[in-house]
């Protein structure tokens, strides 16, 4: 049973007109299910170890009670693992339940490292392939041969579609080896006809799908992404206050 739920998120996230709708849809479940509701952002926060003892202040008040939940929003691009994770380690230590959980977060900041976690769990995934050491792009082309053309290539910290391409044959990529930033490692991947300018996106509450969203390019091009603003989406039983409502609930139960 959960008596005090927080939201933790980022000032920049609040920004974002859908989150404010989040929001709110949180705050009205909290107070039908007379749960205690705070929103808290991450740079009121203080760390403490005194005594050897872990605490927090926000907004330099000492906390003294925690709550049992805490929901995470921070954007998944710029996530710090020196600031944004140490805050959610902290909280976890202090024996917080946060959805999603700091571990959670690490696994989707670097496409590659979600390949890992997935493929340790079964899931069937594209073949694909990447690399140790800085700038090994040029050198992957020869050892990507057996993935065949055309090939998809991402940058393992792109995000929104801006770093993903599709590469004709083996010329192609060495002209994208040329413009890219080497600054992170990339992946090169099997080409998957039936994802060309698709993706589906699926909420998952307490191990239930609640929400699933298909979205499609409209102009030909690879990426499905709508930030790129060129595509369109149709809901299925998606609706981020349905979400809320069932999120709130499942922490009840
Ligand atoms: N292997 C693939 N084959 C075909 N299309 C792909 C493949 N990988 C990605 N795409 C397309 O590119 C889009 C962006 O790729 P994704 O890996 O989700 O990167 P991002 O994190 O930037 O959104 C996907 O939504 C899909 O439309
Ligand atoms: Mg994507």
């Amino acid at each position: 049973m959960c008596s005090q739920l927080w939201l933790l998120a980022d000032r920049k996230i609040l920004e974002d007109y859908p989150q404010m709708q989040i929001l709110e849809a949180l705050k009205q479940r909290c107070k039908e299910q007379e749960l205690d509701f705070s929103l808290v952002l991450m740079d009121q926060i203080a760390l403490t170890v005194i005594d050897g003892k872990l605490g927090l202040q926000i907004n330099q008040k000492i906390v003294t009670a925690y709550p049992q939940v805490i929901l995470v929003r921070v954007p998944t691009p710029t996530v710090q693992s020196d600031s944004d994770i140490t805050v959610l380690r902290h909280l976890e230590k202090l024996g917080c339940r946060l959805i999603n959980r700091p571990q959670a977060i690490l696994n989707c900041i670097n496409k590659f490292w979600t390949f890992q976690e997935l493929a340790g769990q079964g899931i069937p995934l594209p073949d694909t392939f990447s690399y140790g050491g800085h700038d090994e792009f040029a050198k992957m082309i020869n050892a990507a041969e057996p993935l065949g053309y055309p090939v998809v290539v991402k940058n393992t910290r792109g995000h929104q579609g801006k770093a993903v391409f599709l590469a004709r044959d083996k010329h192609h990529l060495l002209d994208i080896s040329h413009l890219v930033r080497h600054d992170t490692p990339y992946l090169f991947q099997k080409y998957v006809t039936e994802s060309h300018g698709k993706d589906i996106r699926v909420v998952i509450v307490g191990g239930r799908v609640v929400g699933s969203m298909l979205r499609c390019s409209t102009d030909g091009r690879i990426q499905s992404n709508c930030c790129l603003g060129k595509c369109f989406w149709t809901f299925g039983e998606y609706n981020p206050l349905f979400t809320c409502q069932c999120l709130v609930s499942d922490l009840n139960q």
